[in-house]
């Protein structure tokens, strides 16, 4: 897959985290250091997705939060993501949150036009693997082929590159 022309869409967040057993204060979020990886090996483009609203910093007010947005449909993003026609795969990264994406996905990825696209899933979580994600991203992006995705432990992130170019 690495030849074929990639956008790779995220949604990645920094501040407090619990990963590798302890919570810290990171810059980059999980995701977003496999996002640049899979940029790193296919030349690809990226998009974040980013909320209108940020996240609390606080880890455990952010997983309140994620609750809200989720029973909502409730998350507005600062940008739509750009013109996906010229894309031949289209990689898709998200943390886990609460089994599934963050809301902010989803307003993101709604209604475009995915016929004859290749859509890979990536996820970073502390347990959950893939978990929803595949079913979720069957039910949005209609029409689109749905590969078998990677997930990635937060500890591991970034030792993970070389088991990234493998699944590539
Ligand atoms: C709101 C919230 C909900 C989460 N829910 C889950 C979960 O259901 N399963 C899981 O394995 N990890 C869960 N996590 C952990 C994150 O998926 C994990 O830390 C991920 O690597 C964060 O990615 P990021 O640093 O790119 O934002 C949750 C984290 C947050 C903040």
């Amino acid at each position: 897959m690495k030849d074929k022309k990639s956008l790779i869409i995220y949604f990645s967040r920094a501040d407090e985290n619990y990963f590798g057993g302890e919570m810290k204060y990171i810059d980059k979020g999980n995701t977003e250091i496999v996002a640049e990886y899979i940029k790193d090996i296919t030349g690809g483009d990226l998009f974040k997705v980013e909320p209108l609203n940020p996240y609390p910093k606080d880890y455990m007010e952010c997983i309140e939060e994620a609750k809200v947005r989720t029973a909502n449909h409730n998350a507005p993003i600062k940008e739509n993501v750009p013109d996906i026609s010229d894309y031949e795969v289209i990689y898709v990264g998200s943390p886990i949150y609460w089994g599934g994406m963050p809301e902010e996905l989803f307003t993101a990825l709604k209604g475009l036009d995915y016929k004859n696209k290749i859509i890979r899933p990536f996820t970073t979580h502390e347990g959950s693997g893939l978990s929803g994600v595949p079913r979720q991203l069957n039910e949005i992006c209609e029409g689109a082929e749905i590969t078998s995705g990677i997930a990635i432990v937060g500890s591991q992130v970034k030792d993970s590159k070389e088991k990234i170019e493998e699944w590539i």
